[in-house]
């Protein structure tokens, strides 16, 4: 049986007072739930205080992205040892506003996961195709590109807990969503080109989490797909009842 993971990707947002409260409130709102696993990815400005408030909890603690060198003349990067040291389990690698808006490449991506990996950091690894792509009937293309380049060189041992988050571009921050339908049919895709790529027991142990618009009101058809494994929430896991919301339902 595969996990069910609840993911917040808080973006370029709270500052350090705001995530105090807004963690606070998330501990306050969840109810014991053994069954979905929750993870907050806050900017780095507040990783370490954030960590110190969660210790004692069963929630984990990501980063938004992390450079894929070790250390050195990168100014304004962090390093996958940096994250570890503020207790970071998880990193969001590859996320679409990453790849548009600051050029970052399938090539770049790979040596991220690859970094992470060494650091016993788990990759959240982000893939999904725009609008223009899904119209164009290339869909397909694209993800297998993605998943083939973001995973090139790293075999089914150091990716065992990994975690892969299918987000199309054009449901992301839009309020629109992919149907459920839609969304399953490209998660089975994506398992589909894993167990190519590794086995089918590989394939079917990996968690893929669903991105774009999830929110508590299609939360729970969306994570009654039979590939779908949880969520990678935006705009909603910002306030707590919202991101609560999601989880708890599951
Ligand atoms: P959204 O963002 O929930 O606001 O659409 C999802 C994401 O970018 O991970």
């Amino acid at each position: 049986m595969r996990e069910i993971v609840v993911a917040g990707n808080w973006k370029m947002n709270k500052d350090l007072n705001e995530s105090v409260s807004l963690v606070s409130e998330i501990k306050n709102q969840l109810t014991e739930n053994d069954d979905v696993k929750v993870i907050v990815c806050p900017p780095y400005t507040s990783l370490e205080t954030v960590s110190a408030l969660l210790k004692d909890t069963a929630i984990g603690l990501g980063a938004q992205n992390m450079c894929a060198e070790d250390s050195g003349a990168f100014t304004g990067a962090i390093s996958a040892s940096m994250l570890k040291s503020v207790g970071c389990q998880y990193v969001i690698l590859g996320h679409s506003e990453r790849r548009t808006i600051f050029g970052e490449t399938d090539d770049l991506i790979n040596s991220k996961i690859k970094k992470s990996i060494e650091n016993s950091l788990i990759p959240i690894f982000c893939i999904g195709e725009t609008l223009e792509e899904r119209e164009s009937g290339d869909m397909q293309n694209v993800i297998e590109r993605q998943v083939k380049e973001g995973l090139r060189g790293i075999s089914a041992d150091q990716l065992s807990q990994m975690i892969v988050a299918y987000e199309p571009v054009w449901a992301i921050g839009t309020g629109k969503t992919a149907t459920p339908e839609q969304a399953q049919e490209v998660h089975a895709f994506i398992r589909g080109l894993l167990a190519e790529m590794y086995s089918s027991e590989f394939a079917e142990n990996v968690v893929i989490q669903y991105g774009g618009s999830v929110k508590p009101d299609n939360a729970k058809e969306l994570l009654g797909q039979p590939d779908i494994d949880g969520a990678l929430v935006g705009g909603a896991c910002l306030k707590a009842d919202s991101f609560a919301g999601i989880i708890n339902p599951v």
